[in-house]
């Protein structure tokens, strides 16, 4: 069975539905999200709205500061999580629908396993907060705790950057990859990378296709000007969180 694993939608709108086209059109019908659904993006509750037909959805640490009290962001972050959970509270035309979409959210699991593989916003030993960035293969001390508590392939996300870490401190871009990597029984993280906010200077959203013992990382276009000018009329979303989506950074 194929599956589509994606992450840090953050509340880009036109990303996701041209994610979601591309699944759509590779025939998958499994769909994982691996948090940060909203927060920074112009679209939090279309977005929310589309996840809650996923058959999977971990909590994000943005997802977390909507909902609760954000911690840890910075100014132009916080600012934007206030924003998103005015949106979360504004009335709808349908009440059940507001209450349904908070229910959603605050239900979200922190992590989800199914056999040998993990699947978490962060990482293995903080689901919802640590960062595994590329740089970090030169720091095994951090990456051998981290494998310990991964049975076989852990998915995740919040870096923003896909790729995948070898238990022997190698991290392989999908670019080196050569967009397709091959799982041969080892223990490795995946990165999906983002759909709404890409950091690998590529624009175009990101996710990867889970088929059998093969993973493929697949980019993305999709309108960014749109996006970026909905960001740009709105004063708690800074500017520059539109102009970083035109560089994937
Ligand atoms: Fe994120």
């Amino acid at each position: 069975m194929k599956r589509a694993i994606l992450s840090d939608i953050h509340g880009n709108l036109e990303a996701l539905t041209a994610v979601l086209a591309d699944i759509d059109a590779q025939g998958i019908k499994a769909i994982y999200c691996l948090g940060d659904i909203i927060g920074y993006g112009p679209n939090p509750r279309e977005c929310a709205d589309r996840a809650m037909s996923f058959d999977l959805c971990v909590l994000g640490n943005h997802d977390q500061g909507a909902l609760f009290d954000p911690e840890g962001f910075s100014s132009g972050a916080e600012r934007a999580i206030f924003w998103t959970r005015q949106q979360l509270e504004l009335p709808d035309e349908d009440a059940a629908i507001r209450q349904k979409r908070w229910h959603f959210l605050c239900e979200l699991p922190r992590q989800c396993r199914e056999e040998e593989i993990l699947f978490v916003h962060g990482s293995a030993r903080n689901p919802l907060n640590e960062y595994v960035f590329p740089e970090d293969v030169y720091n095994p001390r951090k990456l051998g705790r981290i494998f310990s508590l991964i049975l076989g392939t852990c998915f995740q996300g919040h870096t923003h950057v896909p790729g995948v870490f070898t238990e022997d401190c190698r991290f392989v871009s999908p670019v080196d990859a050569g967009g397709s990597y091959e799982l041969n029984g080892q223990k490795v993280m995946v990165n999906v990378g983002s759909v709404g906010q890409p950091r690998d200077s590529n624009p175009n959203a990101s996710y990867v296709v889970l088929e059998d013992d093969a993973i493929h990382f697949r980019r993305v276009s999709y309108d960014i000007d749109a996006t970026v000018g909905k960001i740009y009329d709105i004063a708690d979303l800074d500017n520059f969180l539109g102009d970083r989506l035109r560089e994937g950074r």
